[in-house]
């Protein structure tokens, strides 16, 4: 068979100036991102002298992630905003400090660890959406935020958050998420730039949130027993043969809910998006968390709260390959897996923009290959169950309160997590067939 020639991966060039370039790249990540996976499944974006990777090929980005993931590495530019803003935690560790310490928590993110903590969210749900009044405007990003934050408090703190105090932590932290998001924007378009102290507002909320956590420590440390939640893990974790110091643990705790709050409440936010544009397929989660499931897989295919991975070499000159072209990545340099590009691929997803979760029903190899909501790998989501588990419960309830119509566009805005620009707001509308009552509420009642 004659061998197919290599061929160099093709470049979108955003301009000739890298302050240019960085500025119109800033303007509209997305836009260049989809021009380059419009190309083909290894491109380039060039913006001045610098070129960065965009990865769209599942195959390449299981290599990077799974196969080859020792030769690959999170960038200084992801991982110092994160740190500056919320401390070193799980997510920012290297890969040394990082494998002592998990061996202690990842038990307590399995399945089966969750099981007791998430069979009591029932009666915090019920509170949650009940609260939402119908027909009437409301701030539908900050209602995720906060139903988000008391699940997360809950599962993974075991502390039962008000909703007052909920909406004042939420607050806070969507202000840190915020001041990460811009930077890590700007870096995961992929060119480090200057950091930029954190200013005085950000050190106030950065300080309201380490006073939070460290009220949560404090409890955990004098209960009784440390609980069968993540922070009890943490508690118990002797990583190098020491307790974890009360600096380590608030990073952690400030960390979890940095990846883990942001990401769901971005989620939940854009199920509530598709619920109004596709009211038949909101129609039948009200059934329960069987529907759910694929409902919430393809909100996470169409709109990926994490819509790319970023990577950068961990050792000179790594050979990235797809099809017949062929790169190399220089230390330095990143590319990043663009799970938003991967998961609107006409050539994987049939008719790709349409809004289906019965795709999802077939159980198709190569369909649940190329999605990676979650990443892979040693690095992969951590709190995966806990993301899936928590947002099936709360879907089902929210989608009983009824249809949704959203006011406003829904642009989408690529920071830490894929948001909506401007936020998100709407209203439930009492639906023929919606009811307060779930149906296990109504066979225990009846
Ligand atoms: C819809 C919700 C979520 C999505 C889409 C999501 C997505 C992801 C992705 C794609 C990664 C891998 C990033 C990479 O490889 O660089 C990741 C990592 C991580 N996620 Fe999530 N996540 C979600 C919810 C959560 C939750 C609820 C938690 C915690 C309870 C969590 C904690 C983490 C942590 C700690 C890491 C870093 C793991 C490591 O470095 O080993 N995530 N997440």
């Amino acid at each position: 068979m004659p061998r197919q020639p290599v061929r160099t991966a093709p470049e979108v060039r955003i301009h000739r100036s890298l302050t240019k370039a960085l500025r119109l790249f800033d303007a509209d990540r997305l836009r260049w991102l989809d021009e380059a996976a419009a190309i083909g499944p290894l491109v380039a974006l060039r913006m001045g002298p610098v070129k960065t990777w965009v990865v769209t090929d599942p195959d390449v980005a299981r290599s990077m992630l799974v196969t080859e993931s020792s030769s690959w590495t999170r960038p200084p530019a992801t991982l110092v905003p994160i740190r500056v803003g919320v401390g070193e935690n799980l997510f920012t560790q290297s890969n040394k400090a990082w494998a002592k310490v998990q061996p202690w928590v990842a038990p307590a993110f399995r399945r089966k660890a969750l099981e007791p903590r998430l069979a009591d969210l029932d009666a915090l749900i019920r509170d949650e959406v009940e609260a939402i009044p119908r027909d009437e405007e409301v701030d539908l990003e900050r209602a995720t935020g906060r139903i988000a934050l008391r699940l997360a408090a809950w599962v993974l703190l075991g502390e039962e958050l008000d909703p007052t105090r909920a909406e004042e932590i939420a607050h806070h932290q969507r202000a840190v998420v915020r001041w990460v998001g811009i930077r890590l924007g700007q870096l995961t378009g992929f060119i480090p730039v200057a950091l930029g102290a954190p200013g005085r507002e950000m050190k106030r909320h950065r300080a309201f949130l380490d006073a939070y956590a460290d009220e949560v420590i404090a409890r955990a440390y004098t209960a009784t027993h440390t609980g069968d939640h993540v922070l009890g893990a943490l508690l118990n974790a002797r990583p190098s043969g020491n307790a974890l110091t009360p600096d380590e643990l608030r990073g952690h705790v400030l960390g979890l809910f940095l990846a883990g709050n942001e990401t769901t409440a971005a989620a939940l936010s854009w199920a509530l998006v598709h619920g109004a544009r596709a009211p038949d397929e909101w129609g039948k989660v009200r059934d329960g968390s069987r529907r759910a499931v694929p409902f919430l897989t393809e909100t996470l295919r169409l709109s990926p709260a994490v819509w790319g991975i970023p990577r950068t070499p961990t050792r000179a000159g790594i050979k990235l390959s797809a099809g017949d072209v062929t790169t190399r990545v220089r230390r330095g340099q990143l590319a990043t897996v663009y799970l938003r590009g991967i998961n609107r691929d006409p050539n994987t997803w049939g008719d790709p923009l349409r809004f289906d979760p019965s795709r999802h029903d077939t159980g198709a190899k190569e369909l649940h290959r190329a999605l990676l909501p979650f990443g892979l790998g040693p690095r992969g989501c951590i709190g995966q169950h806990v993301a899936m588990a928590e947002m099936s419960a709360v879907l089902p309830a929210l989608a009983r309160r009824g249809d949704i119509i959203i006011d406003g566009s829904t642009t989408e805005d690529a920071g830490f997590a894929l948001r909506i620009r401007g936020g998100l707001s709407g209203r439930f509308t009492t639906s023929r067939r919606s009811t307060s009552t779930d149906p296990e509420t109504a066979k225990r009642r009846s």
